[in-house]
């Protein structure tokens, strides 16, 4: 198979849009349609496929989003590496709202969300996850002129409601960093399907355990998230402009592990 150069994204909340003009495909997957169409366009002279992870009427919560068909679909449509968006809250009074985070850990707190193609009579496989994210997708991000808190440990919760003060106080006192509730199973999804990931986190707000106020709301997190557009588009652009030609010497792409017969998109 011809390796492709196209950069994959999924826009978080608030990021329904990304590509002026680009033309759409819609894609069907073993596992059902995507969030949305795929947008097909440049962005940083590069070539994207973009997703609203929401769906682009914000449709999916996130335990309803179809995280298998999305990443099935902008592999399908060229992509290698996927740079993923996400709304945060923090863990950290040292990482404030508006603070850009580059995790590099990442903590799987969600439960009956499908989060293996490894299933259904595809076969056993057992990948390697130690390192969730791709090392030279987080090099490429951190080494931008924005500036981002490079590394620490995304703890993802089931949603959709935001934690108790103690659920939150316990996380922070593991070390835990930020919380969010889509980077799983979007990230081991990446990884079986062979694609480097990398995760662009903005802090929306502080979490109920770090927070002396009456806790995190909705509302909160989508003024802090429009608020900080601009700088997340920013941070993006000039990500997938550093971003290395796909697949290089890293291991997010070894298929070793995989079921003998799965075949990748
Ligand atoms: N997304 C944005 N803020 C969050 C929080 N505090 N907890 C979980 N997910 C979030």
């Amino acid at each position: 198979m011809a390796v492709t150069d196209v950069v994959g994204v999924i826009g978080g909340s608030g990021f329904y849009r990304l590509l002026d003009g680009a033309r759409t495909r819609e894609l069907d997957t073993p596992y059902g349609a995507p969030s949305a169409p795929v947008a097909l366009g440049t962005l940083a002279g590069r070539e994207v496929a973009f997703l609203p992870r929401h769906g682009a009427d914000h449709r999916y919560a996130p335990h309803e989003v179809p995280y298998r068909a999305n990443l099935w679909a902008l592999r399908a449509a060229g992509a290698r590496q996927v740079v993923s968006l996400s709304a945060v809250g923090s863990l950290d009074p040292a990482l404030p709202t508006g603070t850009l985070v580059v995790p590099d850990q990442l903590v799987d707190r969600t439960a009956r969300r499908p989060s293996t193609y490894f299933a259904d009579g595809a076969g056993v496989g057992h990948i390697s996850f130690a390192d969730p994210y791709c090392p030279r997708g987080r090099a490429a991000a951190v080494a931008t002129d924005v500036p981002v808190t490079d590394g620490g440990t995304l703890v993802v919760i089931g949603g959709p409601r935001f934690s108790t003060r103690a659920e939150s106080q316990a996380y922070a006192r593991n070390g835990w960093s930020i919380i969010g509730m889509t980077g799983m199973p979007e990230a081991v999804l990446a990884r079986e399907l062979a694609l480097c990931y990398t995760n662009l986190s903005l802090v929306t707000d502080l979490d109920a355990g770090v927070h002396v106020g009456a806790g995190v709301t909705h509302a909160e997190v989508l003024a802090a998230f429009a608020a900080n557009l601009p700088r997340m588009r920013e941070m993006l652009i000039a990500t997938v402009q550093a971003l290395p030609a796909a697949q290089g010497d890293c291991s997010c792409a070894d298929v070793s592990a995989h079921p003998a017969g799965f075949v990748l998109p």
